[in-house]
């Protein structure tokens, strides 16, 4: 980047705050395909998870910190101690950690959350930054509900937390509350009162309740913050958080205007789009900005003429800019593996020798029952692969029986890891709920059922059956996608392979 324009750095949080939303929780084999893209993609920190929260979550920001190299890995702490110590342990063999500390600064958290005084507020802060700093060279410290805070208390606490060693201050917009202009109004005070805010740089964490997150951080860069926290797809709590790929391409595509850029390889927006949409289940609107399935489609008339003739008439940026292939090189069962590994690369999705071997063997298979094996069934064949848990339970065969006079029964063979098959059948209110009651019976857990979802991977008739259920039991969660031609058959993949994320985390990973 040259020196004209300001690099804005992205901290990227959808392993912390888009994780915990509702209905977006991520086993840890998930969260480390997830990071592996985010580095890829470019993102300055990604923010791996809240270590004290739970011992898988310090696990699973310990096993990302292990292998992330290219880019900081942050972990979230409370302004206590025993928080700090979490994170410093999961953060251990981080090449670049990041220990990053809240703590509330409105009156209405600081009243009826905390129940405690602005000076209490501002000694716990000080004190915890002190002590992070202990371990942890680079400290972020957040003002929660920042937005909703007196700037003149907040500047103060910046600047006692940048005394402390604090070397990123975040001011989030938690509850969404903001409009552009005043928000712009609030960074630009922050930046102009904090004491010795040019030793620290200064970032925004914008929350979308108003529909409003990304032009809230929008205006923050122009009122001069350094660093953007946003999320895949915009996840995030309640209404999400500003959305990482709306943000990037809005500085990339108006980059004269604003003077700024990021760091971010665009064209790995789409994958990582697509990975984070395969592992939550949490799909995008179709209308969604940069990554929605209408993004760059051009539908009327005058439009679709305009375009031929000149692509800039409707498209302020190409698919490709984002990572949208428009090669439409059609694979089918003669395609040989050059031209499979070429599609591969094409769709920005790397695998290695061994998944390479993997997915082959199975796009083969899918290539002998569809006459033409699209793109997104590739992307499903090497997502699905790269976040596959140990599998305790195969699906060996299975057979159902139903109609409309009668109940439906399933029946169903499992075979276990150590070798051992089991078979079993039952009644059900219709097919899938006799043949999951089946599986339940054979793996001797009753998980609920939270979701099950169905639709179809393209569009015609030979599509691929894709299914996610989530499935939950005292109170952990776990996701599983299932993709066939059959459509009983990729309910039965992704109840399966939901069972098998239970087994992997209950029975313990090293067991495995
Ligand atoms: O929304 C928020 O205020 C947060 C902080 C913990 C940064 O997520
Ligand atoms: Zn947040």
């Amino acid at each position: 980047m040259s020196d004209d324009y300001r690099c804005i750095k992205i901290f990227d949080t959808t392993l912390r705050d888009g994780e915990q939303a509702p209905g977006c929780s991520m086993n840890s084999q998930e969260k480390l395909e997830v990071a592996r893209r985010l580095e890829k993609l470019g993102v300055d920190v990604m923010e791996a998870g809240f270590p004290a929260s739970s011992p898988g979550d310090l696990e699973s920001v310990r096993a990302i910190a292990g292998v992330i190299k290219d880019c900081s890995v942050a972990g979230l702490c409370r302004s206590l101690e025993k928080d700090i110590d979490a994170g410093r342990e999961a953060l251990a063999k981080a090449a670049s950690p990041r220990i990053h500390i809240f703590l509330a600064t409105s009156p209405i958290h600081m009243e009826y959350k905390l129940r405690m005084t602005p000076d209490q507020v501002l000694e716990q802060a000080v004190s915890a930054v002190k002590y992070a700093k202990k371990f942890c060279s680079d400290i972020e410290f957040s003002a929660e509900d920042a937005f909703r805070s007196d700037p003149d208390f907040v500047c103060r606490v910046f600047g006692a937390a940048i005394a402390a060693g604090a070397l990123t201050v975040n001011a989030p917009d938690t509850v969404g509350y903001a409009m552009p202009d005043e928000f712009g109004k609030f960074i630009r005070y922050l930046k102009e009162h904090t004491p010795n805010i040019e030793k620290a740089a200064l970032s925004t964490h914008c929350h979308n309740d108003l529909g409003l997150g990304v032009a809230n951080s929008i205006a923050a860069v122009r009122a001069g913050a350094d660093q953007i926290e946003c999320t895949i797809n915009g996840i995030g709590e309640r209404a999400g958080n500003a959305s990482l790929e709306e943000i990037v391409m809005a500085l990339r595509v108006r980059r004269e205007f604003f003077k700024a850029d990021t760091r971010i390889d665009a064209t790995q927006i789409y994958q990582a789009s697509r990975l984070v949409t395969q592992v939550t289940g949490v799909k995008v609107q179709p209308n969604k900005a940069i990554v929605g399935e209408n993004a760059f489609a051009h539908e009327a008339g005058i439009h679709q003429h305009g375009v031929l003739a000149n692509r800039a008439t409707y498209e302020i940026m190409t698919p490709e800019s984002v990572g949208i292939s428009k090669n439409q090189m059609v694979l089918g069962k003669h395609s040989g593996r050059h031209a499979f590994e070429d599609r591969l690369k094409d769709l920005g999705l790397a695998v290695s020798a061994e998944t390479l071997e993997k997915v082959f063997a199975e796009f083969k298979d899918l290539a002998d029952k569809k006459k033409v094996v699209s793109d997104r069934d590739i992307e499903a064949l090497v997502m699905d692969a790269a976040v596959a848990v140990p599998e305790t339970w195969k699906l060996d065969h299975w057979a159902v029986n139903t109609g409309s006079a009668l109940g439906a029964s399933g029946t169903i063979r499992l075979q276990h890891k150590d070798g051992q098959a089991k078979k079993l059948v039952s009644m059900g209110d219709g097919p899938i709920d006799s043949i999951f009651k089946a599986i339940n019976q054979i793996v001797g857990r009753e998980p609920e059922l939270d979701l099950y979802e169905i639709g179809a991977i393209t569009g015609s008739s030979s599509a691929q059956g894709e299914t996610m259920v989530k499935i939950s039991m005292n109170g952990r969660h776990w996701n599983g996608r299932g993709v066939s031609t059959d459509v009983v058959e990729s309910s039965i993949k992704a109840y399966l392979s939901a069972i098998n994320a239970m087994e992997w985390e209950l029975r313990g990973k090293s067991e495995q």
